[in-house]
């Protein structure tokens, strides 16, 4: 059985090296012992490369929070693949809803995901509403993202492609909510069938790792594992507190264990 996977975007914090550090090691040190959970943790990008002189094996990597769709070309303040794979990030989020408020559009990520599936990296890919309401348009956003997002990939491709399922309106501390296990597990199933249908094949689309984000901590995290669809988290707040996050390392894990 394939691992859970569980990611931790630090975002903009914290301020020093010398915190990110101080919150890597009891991730690290809990991470390293799970035989059924990926740990990858996704700091700024300025402390990848200390914290990769720290990474021992596969059970705690490193992702990058973006990485620019070019590469070899002067773009001042961006990052590219080949320089967060150096630095030993193996993931990439990209498309991350903070990103995308400050105008990247489906366009940008879909050309970020070529650009990393061209290195060895394995993007994490967001999508999600801005709303949910009974009306059904949150559907037709999801499907016009993941559509122009992933149209044109190989089967080959799409299998190295971990899917974020992350409604806006669940994400950060003014989220009202997070989702609910059953509204995860529809979204994730408009996802897969939207790649079955891309790939005319259901192979890929069931066993892409998809993963949920927004308002995830080591509470409601079972439910999620167990009626959500998915098989990880992208946690954003609760991965900058080392005991919250090692507590969902374990909940993925026993939950693992049992399955
Ligand atoms: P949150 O963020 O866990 O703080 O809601 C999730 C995210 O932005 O990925």
């Amino acid at each position: 059985m394939k691992k859970l996977l569980i990611v931790g975007n630090w975002k903009m914090a914290p301020n020093t090296a010398k915190e990110a550090v101080k919150i890597w090691k009891p991730i690290q040190k809990t991470a390293h012992n799970l035989k059924h959970v990926e740990t990858v943790i996704c700091p700024p990008a300025v402390y990848l490369a200390h914290l990769g002189t720290l990474v021992t094996d596969r059970n705690c990597v490193l992702g990058a929070q973006d990485v620019s769709a070019d590469t070899d070309v002067p773009h001042t303040g961006e990052i590219s693949a080949p320089m967060v794979f150096d630095a030993r990030a193996r993931y990439a989020i990209i498309g991350h809803s903070e990103r995308r408020a400050r105008g990247e559009t489906d366009e940008t990520v879909a050309a970020k995901l070529r650009t990393i599936l061209s290195y060895p990296l394995s993007p994490i890919v967001c999508v999600g509403e801005s709303v949910r309401d009974d009306s059904g348009a949150w559907v037709r956003e999801l499907k016009k993202q993941v559509k122009t997002i992933v149209s044109g990939l190989t089967e080959v491709q799409l299998a190295r492609v971990v899917i974020a399922y992350e409604p806006i309106w669940a994400i950060g501390s003014k989220a009202k909510r997070s989702a609910t296990p059953s509204e995860c597990r529809d979204a994730v199933g408009v996802i897969r069938q939207i790649v079955a249908d891309i790939l005319k094949s259901d192979t890929v689309a069931q066993s892409m790792t998809a993963l949920y984000g927004g308002s995830v901590n080591p509470e409601n995290a079972i439910e999620f594992l167990q009626d959500g669809g998915i098989q990880g988290f992208l946690v954003g707040r609760a991965s900058l507190d080392a005991k919250a996050f090692v507590q969902i390392l374990k909940v993925a894990e026993t939950k693992a264990k049992k399955s």
